[in-house]
């Protein structure tokens, strides 16, 4: 049980965070600034756009707009969510460096947020990472609800196993586990990620963790154990899913990225400079969004 010397952490607020903004849409140059704020601060994966159906996610209908205006580090990965060869299309225009298609180990999670079964989706996976392989783009993977489900209740971790292993053989490099609905315990993590190990290679998984119980640092510690060096965070925590009622925001980022500096892991990350963006883009939501926001959002102030 060593705990990894270094950690890549992906950067989701742009993206699942700033998503779930009920009846609120960002405007694109607050999303700009806060994609350029948080590769500043060092952060290297950031997921900025979401090609989805602007029908279903309003909120990401300027994912074009937002990748053409961002400052680009040279050593930054900046990706997008695409569920369909239309998404995929419009990433490749948009010059992402990477996209990331999404499924959930439950069906019912699978019908509310994309519209079709689990099969359904992996069929449509398969001419997505075709293409983007042709494109040299790399593929990320998400399972959601691998922990929990806000419509089937429990999962059992052999279903999260195989839609893994089905979703590496297809190409996906990395496939982020995702406890939409934060229902997860460090227990429960650790037996998902023996299970799925099995299957997959721990090198090939992230820890994508939401914090409605206030379980997500437990739980990152618990699969930092067993092995896991890639963490989706949140600035802010800003999040939670619009197919998943009452899930609240991703672990934040500053939280999680004092915990690796305690534990001496190396991110690369500036923890002062996050801690300032966290504040600005608390600001800029309270200001956009009333004190609805102002009261889900807490800065981390007495770092
Ligand atoms: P659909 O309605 O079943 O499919 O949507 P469709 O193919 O019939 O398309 C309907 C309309 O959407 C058409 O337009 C299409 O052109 C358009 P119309 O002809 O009606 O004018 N369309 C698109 N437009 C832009 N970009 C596209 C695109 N595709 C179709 N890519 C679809 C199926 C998957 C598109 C839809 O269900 C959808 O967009 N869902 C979005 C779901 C989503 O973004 N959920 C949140 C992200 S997942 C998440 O947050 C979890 C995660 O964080 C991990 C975790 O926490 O567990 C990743
Ligand atoms: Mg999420």
């Amino acid at each position: 049980m060593t705990l990894p010397k270094q950690v890549r952490l992906v950067e989701v607020g742009p993206r699942d965070g700033l998503q779930n903004e009920p009846g609120n849409i960002i405007p694109t140059d607050i999303k700009i600034d806060l994609i350029n704020a948080l590769s500043d601060s060092g952060l290297r994966h950031i997921e900025a756009a979401s090609f989805v159906s602007p029908k279903w996610i309003p909120q990401m209908a300027d994912g074009s707009a937002v990748m053409s205006g961002i400052k680009r580090h040279p050593d930054a990965i900046y990706a997008a969510l695409t569920p369909n060869l239309k998404g995929l299309e419009k990433a490749l225009e948009s010059q992402c460096d990477e996209v990331a298609v999404f499924t959930a180990a439950s069906e019912a999670f699978t019908q509310k947020n994309i519209n079709c079964s689990i099969a359904e989706s992996l069929e449509r996976f398969t001419p997505l990472i075709e293409k983007a392989k042709a494109n040299n783009i790399p593929v990320r993977g998400y399972v959601s609800t691998v922990l929990g489900c806000p419509y089937a209740g429990e999962i059992n971790p052999s279903q999260v196993t195989s839609l893994c292993r089905e979703m590496i053989e297809m190409g996906c490099y990395e496939i982020s586990l995702g406890d939409t609905i934060g229902v997860g315990t460090p227990l429960k993590a650790k037996q998902l990620l023996e299970a799925v190990t099995k299957e997959v290679p721990i090198q090939q998984l992230a820890a994508h963790f939401h914090d409605t119980y206030g379980q997500a640092l437990a739980n990152i510690y618990a699969v930092l154990e067993e092995g896991i060096s890639v963490i989706d965070t949140s600035i802010a925590g800003l999040g939670g899913c619009p197919y998943a009622q009452g899930a609240s925001g991703n672990v934040a980022t500053e939280d999680v990225l004092y915990m690796l500096n305690g534990l001496g892991i190396d991110t690369g990350v500036q923890l002062d400079e996050l801690i300032k963006v966290s504040h600005w883009i608390s600001q800029q939501l309270q200001r956009s969004n009333g004190s609805k926001v102002a009261l889900a959002l807490t800065p981390k102030s007495s770092i």
